[in-house]
């Protein structure tokens, strides 16, 4: 198991990273054909982890609902209680309501809490530790400086268009927005330092990112810049690969409210500072990506949402193959049911009549048990071939058959019990 829980964004290095986003990609090429989904389908009825619960304190839409459809295209039940729906608005503690749905005989507890008040996620998982349940706690955003799931996804999308840019260190990256509050900024940035960006935090002085932000950076050796000046002024110089940028975090601010004249500046100001002006997608050039965790205020205007450079989509849609492989990998990533997957991914097989036959893998009726053979039968046919599965595809061996290669020579002649010899390998003459 590469992880019991998802903590903190901390918790996920770089090496870690990439074997999800290994299985990520293989979730995405899974599920793009009808076997595969069918396969995945059947992940978690297998592992006999049905259900899912979500307990959101705080409101969100794509977190939840890609976390949904993540656990339903797997096979399992997601289901949305929220917090104060529940008895936690009684008063009722972090450990009860733990042991109280791991009694229910939930697999994972999706937990959301935007409050600031107190580390729900490290209750839990100490909870499930003490307790010795076995119950996968997930963190769906904590406070304002926790969201692991959402930087998995962002580096999974960066990843996507940029893999030379990151896999260099050239990658430059530019946050703008609500720097102090925004949890998605703060965990991307820690989670990207591995990679050695160099990094521009654009912001209102009031909203500048925070002082442990800049430690863990400074400490993993990440160059970075604070700029405090409106993006249309820097946009077009910077020369930024990727602007990420969020909405002013109302809902994770205590004092939201209380100075109202010093609120009413921050945000009058906040397009000007953090957002797509006009004059602002003019100035930045073409290749340049937008990213944005959504929802989006003044700072992501409607006209900018068809702009080929915003990829704020493409990030909501990765999120799936994203939390899908977290599911995999924690309920079924010990096991040899990946054969299952990779019947579902186009192969070409190799047959000893010499010829290339391009087929789907979907026909693969055995593999070979050797863990050194990728010889597989396929439905249609008896004889034994090998195949190239795409690269991402690692074939483990289940089956208990052995390819001619690998099948040991069976004996000319065994005794019987009476001791009388019998030729079961007749020679041909
Ligand atoms: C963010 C969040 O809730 O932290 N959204 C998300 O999870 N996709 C950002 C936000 O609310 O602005």
């Amino acid at each position: 198991m590469l992880f019991r829980h998802v903590g903190y964004a901390r918790d996920f290095d770089k090496a870690l990273q990439q074997r999800i986003f290994k299985r990520a990609r293989m979730m995405r090429d899974s599920f793009a054909t009808k076997t595969g989904k069918d396969a995945l389908r059947n992940i978690l009825p297998l592992k006999d982890k049905r259900n899912h619960l979500l307990m959101f304190k705080g409101k969100s839409t794509r977190t939840a609902s890609t976390f949904i459809a993540s656990i339903l295209n797997l096979g399992g039940n997601a289901i949305p209680l929220g917090w104060e729906a529940s008895s936690m608005a009684k008063g009722e503690m972090v450990p009860a309501m733990v042991r109280t749905q791991h009694a229910a005989g939930f697999s994972s507890l999706i937990i959301r809490y935007d409050d600031d008040d107190k580390d729900v996620i490290a209750e839990a998982i100490a909870t499930c530790e003490e307790w010795n349940l076995d119950l996968f706690i997930v963190n769906a955003g904590l406070g304002n400086s926790e969201h692991p799931t959402q930087m998995l996804l962002d580096i999974f999308t960066i990843q996507g268009r940029l893999p030379e840019k990151l896999r260099e260190e050239r990658l430059k990256i530019a946050f703008a927005g609500d720097l102090a509050y925004s949890r998605v900024i703060q965990s991307l940035a820690v989670g990207l330092k591995e990679y050695k960006p160099e990094i521009s935090f654009i912001s209102q002085p009031k909203i500048r990112i925070p002082e442990w932000v800049k430690k863990e950076l400074n400490d993993a050796g990440v160059r970075f810049y604070e700029i405090h000046e409106p993006l249309e002024h820097v946009i077009g110089s910077l020369g930024a690969d990727i602007y990420y940028l969020t909405r002013l975090q109302t809902n994770l601010r205590k004092d939201w409210g209380k100075d109202t004249a010093a609120d009413e500046e921050l945000e009058s100001q906040f397009l000007f500072y953090s957002g797509i002006t006009e004059k602002a997608a003019k100035a930045a050039p073409a290749e340049t990506l937008f990213m944005h965790p959504k929802p989006s205020g003044p700072e992501l205007p409607e006209w900018f949402e068809k702009d080929p450079r915003n990829i704020a989509i493409e990030q909501i849609m990765n999120g799936i193959p994203l939390r899908m492989a977290l599911y995999y990998e924690r309920f079924a990533g010990d096991d040899d049911i990946e054969i299952e997957l990779a019947r579902s991914i186009p192969v070409t097989f190799h047959s000893k009549d010499g010829d290339v036959v391009a087929t789907t893998s979907a026909e693969i009726r055995s593999v070979c048990s050797d863990p050194t053979c990728t010889a597989v039968k396929l439905r249609q046919s008896d004889g034994w071939g090998n195949i190239k599965p795409a690269e991402h595809v690692s074939l483990k061996h289940t089956s208990n058959m052995l390819c001619p290669k690998h099948r040991p020579t069976p004996p000319d002649r065994i005794k019987s019990m009476s001791g009388e010899e019998k030729i079961i390998n007749p020679k041909p003459s």
